[in-house]
């Protein structure tokens, strides 16, 4: 893969960064993952934002629009077509202390391209499925930042699971999010979505479907599923930049719906399908 690192571009086997780096130490870092579809950026100007929107929540001295900048010129270069971007800030190398470094020192930036193939042919017409769990995350996973154990053993719970991702449940028993995915419910013709808040990350992906629900006439009620909820659930499904949409079929021990991909997702996938072309 290409990369381009601190604004150097080189191959990506061939950044080096410090142990001191408050990225490596305390997962003081922010991430972006960007489909490339054709050899364009697919929501790319959502993406930058949401970046440039997480950079003044770390206060991280960085430029979005820098790194967007970047980022095109690395994706030229690379001559990928159906890939990823991947771009991570972090505040920079540092001796360790809690307390951001003083004077600031210049974050670490790094973007690098790499092909990507989807791999849930299988998912997308038979259906996919999701194990619970208990969401064990801090309380600002509106921030995308690199801190992902809770994410990491969840999936890796999944997969050993022989599922295709975790879903956390709150406390109060509502199921907000994947580990990497946002997740949304049919009832009764209309999309259900947990509400953008502290809780969840403001997926790029979640806010197109919004608009493609929109535009296709399906209502959308943004509100949390209760866990014991599942059971009336017509359809269940993912969003995420690398899942895209994906049908559900089966959450824990509870089969979604008749157990195969429903109409509303099928249609969402074609707008889905309709945007990236
Ligand atoms: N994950 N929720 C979480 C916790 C995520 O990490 C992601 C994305 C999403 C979906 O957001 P978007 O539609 O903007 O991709 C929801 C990325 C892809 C990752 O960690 O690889």
């Amino acid at each position: 893969p290409l990369a381009n690192w601190n604004g150097q571009e080189m191959p990506l086997s061939e950044v080096r960064v410090s142990v001191l780096d408050r990225g490596f130490l305390f997962g003081d870092a922010i991430y972006e993952v960007v489909r490339v579809y054709n050899g364009k950026p697919f929501l790319f100007t959502d993406h930058v934002e949401r970046l440039g929107r997480n950079f003044q929540k770390l206060q991280l001295n960085s430029d979005a629009r820098l790194i967007a900048q970047r980022a095109l010129e690395t994706l030229a270069h690379s001559g990928i077509k159906e890939g990823t971007i991947y771009v991570q800030v972090t505040r920079g190398e540092a001796p360790r202390t809690h307390r951001f470094p003083e004077p600031a020192v210049r974050p670490n930036e790094l973007i690098y391209v790499q092909s990507f193939h989807d791999h849930y042919g299988r998912q997308r017409s038979e259906g996919g499925k999701v194990i619970l769990i208990d969401d064990i995350r801090w309380k600002r996973c509106d921030i995308k930042s690199v801190n992902l154990l809770a994410n990491c053993l969840g999936a890796e719970q999944a997969h050993a699971a022989g599922c295709d991702e975790a879903v956390f449940v709150e406390a109060d028993g509502t199921l907000i999010e994947g580990t990497h995915t946002s997740l949304f419910a049919v009832r009764d013709g209309a999309i259900l979505t947990a509400p953008l808040g502290n809780h969840i990350l403001p997926g790029i992906t979640r806010k197109l479907v919004l608009r493609l629900a929109a535009e296709t006439g399906i209502p959308v009620i943004e509100e949390p599923l209760p866990k014991e909820k599942l059971e009336t659930v017509d359809e269940l499904f993912l969003t995420g930049t690398t899942v895209e949409v994906l049908p559900i079929v089966l959450a824990g021990d509870i089969r979604i719906g008749d157990g195969t991909v429903g109409p509303v997702v099928k249609r969402l996938r074609q707008a889905y399908q309709a945007a990236v072309e």
